[in-house]
């Protein structure tokens, strides 16, 4: 077989609730994330050597073994049984780095999917979410990808319908500033770990709610979005980054809504359609580069990790 090109999406919260403290030390979420149009690319090709060899035309991302995809490569391989596996693989990286959009755990998810394919193994998407749990929180959402419910630490996945509208995300992050994941959950344990819930009937009961609401049967720019992120009443009063991020996005009148993303910094605003966004992204172009964010307008996705035809 040749070389399999993956596309690895990125992802945005559009509800992120803490609810309580695990007793693995992680916390326990109920999440709502949705892939969208902002792309990294992975090709893997055969090599006969049995080497794993990962190149990136970013230089800012280490390729070391400690990389996301090289440790989803390793641990695919280990698995198998096949120690002579070998693969080259190349990432074109789009995706801001450590900026909440889980472009890390995209890239390691789309290592799964196509190293996979290239090298015959048959798993399904669903054992390719066990093997990605393994890994990091936010992976195993993004083999299948789209738009879920995240339990757990994440793990824990329940589709949801596809949005019934085009809507479409105006991404904003500064590309200097970067928020460090366990950073953020330590800060949000320190300020509000006393008031965290601690039951499983507790921890089922926000989860029923989430189910239930109305907002996300299906996702459409007719009903209210109350996003919602626990994460940006920590990272936002340290970060002026997101603070110039949301300031900017609230002042759009268009938007349907305003969040930051995961750990941030990144902050996005909805819109009923793709034109209705690029109008904005014109309109605030040069606060924007005033402030030194970068922007990005996307469409939502309907899948997450998939080998291009
Ligand atoms: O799983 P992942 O490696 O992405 O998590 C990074 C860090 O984020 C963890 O080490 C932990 O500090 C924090 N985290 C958490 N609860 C989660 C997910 C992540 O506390 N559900």
């Amino acid at each position: 077989m040749g070389t399999i090109t993956v596309t690895a999406p990125a992802k945005v919260n559009l509800h992120l609730e803490v609810l309580g403290l695990r007793s693995d030390g992680f916390h326990e979420l109920a999440m709502v994330m949705q892939s969208i149009d902002l792309c990294d690319r992975l090709s893997v090709a055969n090599t006969a050597d049995g080497q794993l060899q990962l190149s990136c035309d970013a230089p800012e991302l280490t390729i070391a073994d400690d990389n996301l995809v090289l440790r989803a490569a390793q641990l695919l391989r280990d698995r198998s049984g096949f120690q002579e596996l070998g693969a080259s693989i190349h990432l074109e990286k789009r995706i801001p780095i450590g900026a909440g959009l889980a472009g890390g755990s995209s890239d390691g998810a789309a290592a799964l999917v196509a190293l996979n394919a290239l090298w015959g193994l048959g798993h399904s998407d669903s054992q390719l979410e066990k093997l990605a749990a393994e890994l990091g929180s936010d992976m195993p959402f993004c083999i299948a990808g789209g738009s879920q419910l995240c339990f757990g630490r994440g793990e824990r996945l329940e589709p949801l319908p596809a949005p019934a509208d085009p809507l479409a995300v105006l991404l904003v992050k500064d590309p200097t500033v970067s928020v460090s994941t366990p950073w953020a959950y330590g800060r949000c344990r320190e300020l509000n770990g006393k008031s965290y819930l601690s039951s499983e009937v507790d921890f089922e009961t926000r989860r029923r709610m989430l189910r239930q609401a109305r907002w996300v049967h299906p996702i459409s720019a007719d009903t209210p979005l109350p996003l919602r992120n626990d994460l940006q009443a920590v990272v936002e009063p340290e970060t002026e980054a997101v603070q110039a991020g949301l300031r900017l996005l609230n002042s759009l009148p268009t938007s349907l809504a305003v969040a930051m993303s995961g750990s941030g910094p990144s902050c996005f605003a909805l819109f009923p359609d793709l034109p209705s966004c690029e109008q904005a992204l014109n309109a605030l172009r040069s606060e924007l580069d005033a402030s030194g964010l970068k922007a990005w307008c996307c469409s939502l996705r309907n899948q997450g990790a998939r080998i291009e035809s």
